[in-house]
């Protein structure tokens, strides 16, 4: 339908209705959207803070969602009943929430209480679908996000003995290690053969890793980190803790989108960076500060594709839906799955 149209064009009509609905719209975006879009959005941050300007949002009649799936549920399960939420393209999913299904989780959990009681307390990152937030608000768990995952797994040993930690075993190793927690008090979950894979002793398992991974961080490896400190010694790297530990481990720092950003804004001109982390933030960033020598830790760079499944001609063919008063794409959580996986959000939002 946009084939034809120009891209002045489409940002003329965007800017046209983003006038026109006014304070009745709402366009939140990742980090990790594409520029073509992220121009036009009202609030830009990562997940934690899209997830709260989601909650705090009371004026919106249409939330535009630029992001991937399972945030624009988030943000449909924080906002009001009357409030809709639009996803720009549908098939922005998230390869890592898809490794976590209610099935497998459900059957994980039953195993599990077999082997270790009522001692056990499910977190999952918020990069999970509704099903397995609720799953976990209605087992005493919360959400966690890459900025808040260490006060979320203190709080949770408040709480229990030991963590399940869904679906992105990288942050949850990484958290925990950060936390003293060593390996042979970690145990990993394989959801397809269905068993707990471990190094230890059993018994002393204080976190349960599920065997998941966001496909994008995974592509930092440890050669792209050597080969850095070899040719570029006076580089400063930094990744983002969805990538494997070994990477973590020899980076020299390590922390959410939001962290990456402001270490980066505060860093001195003439100063040199490698990051681990997705392309259009990267690209974004190396625009941003051209006082400094920044390059992506991974040389073909690596782009989340879902997230960039949202371009511009999706955008206005979403704002340009509710113009014509058929909202496409909604994406709603029904009542009951909203009502467990709320107290799963709120537990990570009460603490900030
Ligand atoms: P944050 O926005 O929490 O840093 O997470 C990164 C990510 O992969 C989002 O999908
Ligand atoms: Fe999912 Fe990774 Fe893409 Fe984030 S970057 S949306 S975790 S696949």
């Amino acid at each position: 339908e946009y084939l034809h149209v120009s891209q002045q064009e489409m940002e003329e009509r965007v800017k046209q209705i983003k006038n026109d609905l006014g304070e009745a719209l709402f366009i939140p975006g990742h980090h990790y959207q594409k520029d073509e879009v992220i121009q036009f959005a009202d609030a830009v941050g990562d997940s934690l803070q899209l997830a709260q300007v989601a909650a705090q949002n009371k004026s919106a009649s249409y939330i535009v969602f630029c992001g991937v799936h399972f945030m624009a549920e988030t943000a449909d399960m924080l906002t009001t009943d009357e409030q809709i939420v639009l996803l720009p393209d549908r098939r922005a999913g998230c390869s890592l929430a898809d490794m976590a299904d209610i099935y497998q989780t459900e059957r994980a959990w039953e195993k599990l209480m077999q082997q270790f009681g009522e001692s056990i307390l499910p977190l999952t990152y918020v990069n999970s679908t509704a099903a397995i937030k609720a799953f976990v608000g209605q087992h005493g768990g919360a959400t966690v996000t890459s900025s808040n995952a260490h006060q979320m797994v203190n709080w949770a040993f408040t709480q229990k003995e030991r963590i399940l930690f869904l679906p992105d075993q990288h942050l949850g190793r990484n958290t925990a290690s950060d936390l003293g927690i060593v390996e042979t008090e970690m145990a990993v979950w394989d959801p397809i053969q269905e068993e707990l894979l471990f190094s230890g002793n059993v018994k002393d398992v204080k976190v349960i890793l599920w065997k998941g991974h966001c496909s994008v961080h995974e592509n930092f490896t440890l050669t792209n980190v050597e080969y850095i400190k070899k040719e570029h010694p006076n580089m400063h790297i930094i990744v983002h803790p969805e990538c494997k530990k070994e990477v973590v481990d020899a980076a020299d720092y390590n922390g959410s989108t939001k962290y990456i950003i402001e270490m980066i804004k505060q860093a001195k001109a003439g100063s040199a960076w490698a990051i681990g982390t997705e392309m259009n933030l990267v690209q974004r960033i190396i625009h941003n500060h051209p006082d400094k020598h920044i390059i992506s830790l991974n040389p073909y760079m690596c782009p989340c594709l879902t997230m960039n499944r949202i371009d511009l001609p999706h955008l206005l063919w979403s704002l340009e839906s509710i113009k014509k008063g058929k909202p496409v794409n909604q994406i709603t959580v029904d009542k009951q799955t909203a009502c467990q996986a709320r107290l799963a959000l709120n537990r990570m939002l009460e603490r900030g």
